[in-house]
């Protein structure tokens, strides 16, 4: 076979090209490097979090400096040999509740050191979490999650110090920390550079309102259940077309509240 003759001019186009995609590449770096976000947890059971916030996405995320994540114990914020967080309601109310002082010294230290967009408290009553939110969520610089305990926190810190509420649904967990957990995970695989595949984020169910397609991988056929034909084709545009299909499909089907 002829080897094909690659001319100067040809050779010289093609350095070209190749540098310019690398200082797109290294420009794309830098500017996801410039968002950083740093989330701040409060809680009174730190263990809680201990592995949620560390493998996976969001410990790549951490490694690529595109996020710092800082979990504060309440109870070092108490006061007295026994370092009370909570207390009885008054009123009589059965159940415990987290006492005022150490989070208010705990938010009043981290205020006087950086400011931040928001002060989320979490709460079965908050706002109902959804991926606008997390977008939102996603282009702040500093935020912290305030994780409640036992029957919440007393309510004076909502009134003075909490900017938003959020929920992550009409259940209650025994505490906000599983909260902080989803929220935290869904806001920082938004962040430009925590996945390895950008479009991927885009892709997510939610994303533009809808489900997303069925996805596959090999074997095509495995025991008779076979792959559809239209994802083997190679025919990308084709290959989209039947994504977008599925994608209002199956949100018609599981989730019409979405096309409203
Ligand atoms: N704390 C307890 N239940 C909660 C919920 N559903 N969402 C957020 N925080 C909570």
């Amino acid at each position: 076979m002829a080897r094909a003759i690659i001319s100067v001019e040809d050779k010289k186009k093609r350095v070209a090209k190749s540098a310019a995609k690398k200082k797109n590449a290294s420009a794309r770096k830098s500017a996801a490097k410039k968002h950083h976000l740093r989330i701040d947890i409060l809680t009174a059971v730190p263990e809680l979090l201990n592995s949620p916030l560390n493998f996976s996405i969001v410990e790549r995320a951490k490694k690529k400096g595109l996020v710092r994540i800082f979990i504060h114990n309440i109870r070092d914020y108490a006061k007295g040999k026994y370092k009370k967080v909570d207390d009885y309601s008054y009123g009589g109310e059965a159940g415990m509740v987290m006492m005022i002082e150490p989070i208010y010294t705990l938010i009043t230290k981290l205020k006087k050191q950086r400011k931040y967009d928001e002060i989320i408290y979490l709460t079965p009553d908050g706002e109902i979490f959804n991926q606008q939110i997390a977008n939102q969520l996603s282009l702040k610089k500093n935020i912290i999650l305030l994780c409640g305990h036992y029957k919440g926190i007393d309510h004076r810190i909502r009134e003075h110090l909490i900017t938003m509420e959020i929920s992550i649904g009409d259940y209650v967990l025994s505490g906000g920390e599983i909260a902080a957990a989803a929220i935290s995970d869904t806001i920082i695989r938004l962040l430009p550079g925590a996945l390895s595949d950008e479009t991927s984020a885009l892709s997510d169910s939610f994303q533009d309102n809808l489900l997303s397609a069925p996805i596959y991988t090999r074997p095509a056929d495995f025991k008779g259940w076979k792959v559809p034909e239209i994802l083997l084709s190679g025919n990308h545009d084709k290959i989209a077309q039947w994504n977008d299909e599925q994608s209002l499909a199956r949100t018609k089907k599981l989730r019409p509240d979405l096309l409203k």
